[in-house]
């Protein structure tokens, strides 16, 4: 019978077997499944596990911090963190473009990721990469496996020739819920167990013109009053994602107390989904709405306006960008 129990057991098992002595690597990104594909690994293998966390600067308001301090006190797992934010923002420095956005984050992630991998590789004998392939992946792509690429995470191709390592994928036999219990059952925080799906690029394909800091710190500010209530309003499970997309690039004009306002508007894009292949736009309650506009126009001084996405997709996608 299909047991948590079971499941972890058997997978402890089969990482021992496949791993022997030899040193393995995991890059982390925040999300639910490199997380607890870590954590399975971690718990068969222990200190032979080195995770990699590289910070792109690109995460939402506490993100970094749940993988630095609660993910590992959580795990006792060892790792690396890499702070790129100020090389992702150089060369990000002036792109608009959605799909430029994506190639220039892509190549920087893999160069960073590549050159921590080096590092931890001369320390020992590193031969096996940890991915958090779920079912559905393994499904889409026909079943094929064999050597590396950093995921969909970042939809690019794979690490150099002289890079390459087997494949560590405990979470092949998953779905996404399994996936969200055997995080819970092996001790995960609760945030990092129940995160909505998020984009590889991150917030820089939710800003509608420039990534840069400035930008950054207004789309987190209102990103996070936006998860706050919705968290409050206990409907964090019934919204498959929720992103809140910043238009830079568009200024209205407002009023606050005495004053005229130029500010820039932000889009909440609260959707349902199954699978991010179709998509309808969450009914939320408009109490809901109306504090999450209140607060982000009284806290987010950039900020004077606050418009709701009711656009399915198709035709609309779930992201803006
Ligand atoms: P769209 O916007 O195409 O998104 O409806 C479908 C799902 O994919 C996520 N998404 C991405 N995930 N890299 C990712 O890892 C990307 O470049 C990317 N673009 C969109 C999106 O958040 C949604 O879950």
């Amino acid at each position: 019978a299909w047991t948590m129990g079971n499941v972890i057991d058997d997978q402890v098992a089969a990482i021992r077997a496949q791993v022997g002595d030899a040193e393995v690597i995991c890059g982390l990104s925040g999300g639910v499944d490199s997380a607890v594909a870590a954590a399975l690994v971690h718990k068969a293998v222990g200190d032979q596990l080195t995770c990699v966390f590289v910070d792109h600067g690109l995460l939402r308001a506490g993100e970094a911090e749940q993988v630095e301090r609660d993910y590992v006190a959580a795990t006792g797992i060892k790792l690396k963190v890499v702070d790129a934010t100020e090389r992702f923002l150089g060369a990000l420095a002036g792109v608009t473009d959605p799909e430029a956005k994506r190639k220039i984050i892509g190549r920087e992630f893999i160069r960073v990721f590549e050159a921590a991998a080096r590092e931890i590789a001369t320390a020992g004998d590193v031969r096996f990469l940890v991915q958090g392939t779920l079912y559905p992946d393994v499904v889409e792509s026909g079943g094929g496996t064999g050597t590396a690429n950093i995921k969909s995470h970042h939809n690019v191709g794979g690490l150099p020739d002289d890079l390459k390592f087997d494949l560590v994928e405990p979470l092949r036999m998953l779905f996404k819920d399994e996936v969200r219990a055997l995080g819970a059952s092996l001790g995960l925080p609760e945030e990092m167990v129940w995160r909505h799906p998020f984009p590889g690029p991150g917030l820089a394909i939710r800003i509608i013109g420039e990534v840069n800091q400035h930008n950054l710190d207004i789309l987190r500010a209102a990103d996070l009053i936006a998860r706050q209530e919705l968290t409050a309003s206990g409907l964090d499970r019934d919204v498959w994602q929720f992103p809140v997309v910043l238009l830079a690039d568009v200024r209205s004009v407002g009023v606050q107390g005495d004053g005229r306002t130029y500010g820039h508007p932000v889009v909440l894009r609260p959707v349902s989904s199954e699978d991010a292949m179709t998509a309808d736009w969450s009914r939320l309650p408009y109490d809901l709405i109306a504090r999450i506009s209140t607060r982000i126009t009284n806290e987010v001084r950039e900020i004077n306006r606050v418009t709701l996405d009711v656009t399915s997709k198709p035709p609309g996608t779930i992201e803006w960008e």
